[in-house]
Parts: structure tokens; sequence; C-alpha cells
């Protein structure tokens, strides 16, 4: 595909007044270096290296709303107010850049109490500093994953809701203006959504509404406490890849009732939340850019497409079919932390790409074309 115009990926978009420099967004994704939930140097460099690299926007890593709620013990957290500062390090770092802070906030479910994935995906026992989870139903993940959660109670729920506003406000507080709610991939949300997990009998299990339940009172909740100039958005797993699981249609519902709560967009992953399929939001992306696509159709609400976008012409074709609004954009980055430079190359004819300052003036597009033409040519000939 030749881009003949100004490309979509590195056009602005805003949203409640807030603007992303381009579409490019990083996709959350865990480090499991935290200690007692606080973030490091680790992570402002990580984050760090994604901004000066140029994207629009970063959505860091999953940040539990409460201590049961991280994946592992080395995840992030917001549960108190200690947590704020040494995220409000990376969020002003970021905005220097002139690259927009988001944040996943999750609760990791049945999923919690892991050791991190260099060690295996096991749950960690109690008395070896593992927790007690919790979840719809007390029904274990498997494949290593054993830990039965109790049950939440009406009590729990409550408290988990309450728990999602205060790390919200607290999110804020540290400078992101961007907040993704983590309903995908089967932590404890997308298991209250899905009938595979979701066994309850009372009013948060059984029908659709009754599954989208707790989602749709987390949302409603957070958009009343937070000023309107936050953006917020969800990401969700368009299925579960289970005979009678949950599916499309049943996301597009949910994408409807999320946009009437003031959310957004809405950030279509997959999968999770069965052990042992073959489907894994790391393996796939035709299915997850068709529920982006239907979604953003059916539902009306912006949609991100993500899952092994690592070229730039097919994030722009993306784009410009008007498949989804924002390039989700993980393992690419790892890979590569300058991952726009590249694109910026690619879609050769966009001239407005701006490197930071101290880049600009030696690798920029001003007065040195011709040599980055050679370098790339010569690249392209090795
Ligand atoms: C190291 C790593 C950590 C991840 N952590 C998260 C996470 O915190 N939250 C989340 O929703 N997805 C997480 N993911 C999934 C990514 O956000 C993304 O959806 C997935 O990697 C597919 O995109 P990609 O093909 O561009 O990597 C993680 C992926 C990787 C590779």
């Amino acid at each position: 595909m030749s881009v003949s115009k100004q490309s979509l990926l590195f056009s602005p978009l805003t949203i409640r007044g807030v603007t992303l420099k381009n579409r490019i967004v990083v996709s959350p994704m865990c480090q499991y270096v935290c200690k007692d939930g606080i973030v490091n140097d680790w992570h402002l460099v990580n984050y760090g290296s994604f901004a000066t690299g140029g994207a629009g926007l970063v959505v860091v890593e999953a940040t539990g709303v409460e201590p049961r709620g991280r994946i592992s013990p080395g995840c992030p957290g917001l549960w108190n107010d200690e947590q704020i500062e040494p995220w409000k390090r990376v969020t002003s770092f970021l905005k220097a850049q002139g690259c927009v802070a988001g944040i996943q906030i999750a609760h990791a479910g049945r999923k919690a109490s892991t050791v991190a994935p260099w060690r295996g995906k096991d749950s960690i026992d109690d008395k070896d500093g593992g927790w007690p989870t919790v979840g719809p139903s007390a029904i274990a993940f498997g494949d290593g994953v054993t830990k039965v959660p109790k049950a939440a109670t009406i009590e729990d729920i409550e408290e988990i809701k309450r728990s999602f506003v205060s790390a919200c406000e607290r999110a804020v507080k540290a400078g992101f203006e961007v907040i993704e709610f983590h309903f995908a991939h089967g932590y404890l949300v997308s298991t209250f959504l899905s009938p595979v997990t979701n066994k309850r009998t009372d009013k948060y299990g059984g029908s659709l509404e009754n599954r989208m339940r707790l989602g749709l009172e987390i949302a409603e909740n957070v958009r009343k406490a937070l000023p309107q100039n936050i953006v917020i958005g969800a990401r969700v797993s368009v299925t579960d890849y289970a005979e009678n699981g949950w599916d499309i249609s049943q996301t597009v519902e949910f994408a409807k009732q999320l946009k009437k709560l003031g959310l957004d967009f809405v950030d279509c992953s997959s999968g999770g939340i069965i052990s042992n399929v073959d489907y894994h939001p790391l393996n796939t992306n035709e299915v997850q850019l068709k529920g982006a696509t239907k979604v953003q159709k059916e539902a009306g609400i912006a949609t991100a497409a993500v899952g092994k976008i690592t070229d730039p012409l097919f994030a722009e074709k993306i784009l410009q079919e008007n498949a989804a609004t924002l390039i989700f954009i993980g393992r690419a980055f790892l890979n590569n932390p300058h991952w726009p430079y590249l694109a910026a190359d690619v879609l050769a004819n966009d001239k407005t790409f701006k490197y930071p300052n101290s880049y600009e003036w030696c690798i920029g597009w001003k007065g040195f074309a011709k040599w980055r033409k050679d370098i790339l040519k010569d690249s392209n000939n090795n």
C-alpha cells in the first residue's frame, strides 16, 4: 500500500480535550519488578524510552486496585497514597516528551498470586508469600494456577468497586490522563462477564445483564468520580474461544452500555479466560481486529486494534479502513522502543514526524533527507 497523503497513523487525535500527537499507543505490559506495588527506575526507563521513541500514548501495565488484585508480588498498585509519587515521576517524564500517560487499572481475580512468567506461571502458596484470591465462583483457572478463589460475597464486590474508584482517583493524582480498565484476559471482571467462569445465581450471575453488572457499575462509579477531561476506556476480550462462552455479540452489547456510561474507547483483545486453549492474547490478531471493527461499527465507540501489529503499513491500513481508531502495539515496542521512527520512515511521505530535539537536528527530515535515504537504502541492501 502506498500512502499518498498525511498518514492517519501520525494524525493527532483529541478526546475530551486530551490530544494524542499520533495514534500509536504502547499496549499495557506487566514488568513484574515492583516491591510493595511501588514502581521504580526500571519503569521510568522502560516507559520513558517509549515516550522518547515517539508514542502518542503509553498505557502502563496492569495496576492493582487492592493487594489481592495483583497478578504477581512484583505488580504495581494504586491502593495507597505512597504509590502515587513514584508513578508521578514516570508521568512527568512522559508528558515532557509530548506523550500522554495512560494506566491500566486492574484486578487479577482468580489469576492473582502467581509467579512472574520467567519463573513459570504457577500459583504462589500463601505460606510462600502468596495470598487468597477472589472470583465470581470458586473455580480455579488451572494449568498451574491451581489456587481456588473465594466466591466473592456482596461485601467483597462493594469493596472492589470502591477500590476501583480510589485507585482511579490516585491515578489522576499521579498525572495519568487516560484510564483503561482491565476487563479482559480472564482477570476479575472478565470472569464475571463470562458464563464459563461465572456460575453465580445472584444479581451478578446468570443473564448477560447480570454478568455485565460489575463492569458497568465500576465504569459508572469511576466516570462519575473523575474529572470530565480524563479519558476512560476498557480492554475486553472479544471472545473466550469457548462454546457457550463470551463472544463478539455480547462484547458489542457491553460496549454499547459502556458508551452510554461515558466511556471513550474499547480496546479489543481476546482470550485468557480458560487454560489449555490454542488461542491466547499473544498469538492472535485477526479475531481481535474483526472484533475491534464490529464493536466500532455497531456500538459506535472508538476502538483499539491490538495483536501482532508490527508493520506500519498494516497499522495505517487499519486506520484508513476505519477498522479501529487507535493502534496498540506491545512486543514491537519491546523489540524497538523507537518503533515510531521506523514507522515515520516507512510512511515516507510523512515529514511531520518530530524527533526529540536532541535527535531532530541530526536525524530529522530538515536537511538530512538525502542522508536518511542513503542509510535506509544501505540497510535495505544488507
Ligand atoms: C510482557 C507482556 C506483558 C503484558 N502485560 C499486559 C498487561 O499488563 N495488561 C494487558 O491487558 N495485556 C498485557 N499484555 C498483552 C499486550 O498488551 C498485548 O495485548 C499483546 O502483547 C498483543 O500485542 P502485540 O502482538 O503487539 O505484542 C502483555 C504482553 C506482554 C508481551
